[in-house]
């Protein structure tokens, strides 16, 4: 069975979607693992039921995550809360903030919870110039969620 990993993200000026095109790329460097990489706009509650794993990737916008990423979480939470395809779900985060992070971060971990997604890697925070180190950190980052959700050690 092909392991499907979706990752969710909202870049204006292109930090995050850096983030996450090298998760992807990750990812997809692990082999029977279908990733979509989807803008939050687009990203659907069947995207969200039919992953494995998720990643979401936002930038940090007066202490909160994107608009539109919450916006996702808003369209999909009320049907998904209580599927079983939705128990569990192993997930991950990619941050891009200037200088901080951490409101954007709590706020997505906490609708996490309420989720009841299972968070199995700690984030990739980025502050500042997303540069080859944070790069390298998504694409390791890509790569885990990836194998560990196709052997379902999750
Ligand atoms: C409207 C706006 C609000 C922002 N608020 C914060 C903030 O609260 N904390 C922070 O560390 N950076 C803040 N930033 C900086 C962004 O998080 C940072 O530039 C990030 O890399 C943008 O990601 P993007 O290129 O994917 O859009 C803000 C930027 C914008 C445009």
């Amino acid at each position: 069975m092909t392991c499907k990993i979706l990752i969710v993200y909202h870049s204006q000026s292109g930090n995050t979607q850096k983030m996450a095109q090298k998760a992807a790329q990750g990812a997809q460097s692990i082999g029977n693992v279908q990733v979509f990489l989807k803008r939050a706009p687009e990203a659907t509650l069947e995207d969200l039921l039919l992953c494995h794993g998720l990643v979401i990737a936002s930038p940090e916008y007066f202490g909160y995550m994107a608009g539109l990423v919450k916006d996702f979480f808003d369209r999909t939470y009320h049907e998904a809360r209580g599927k079983k395809e939705i128990f569990k779900k192993p997930y991950a985060v990619l941050i891009s903030a200037g200088n901080d992070g951490t409101g954007a971060l709590n706020h997505i971990e906490r609708i996490c919870l309420g989720y009841q997604f299972k968070k199995i890697l700690a984030p990739v925070v980025a502050k500042g110039v997303v540069d080859r180190e944070v790069l390298a950190q998504c694409e390791e980052l890509g790569k885990t969620i990836a194998a560990g959700c196709r052997e379902g050690i999750y």
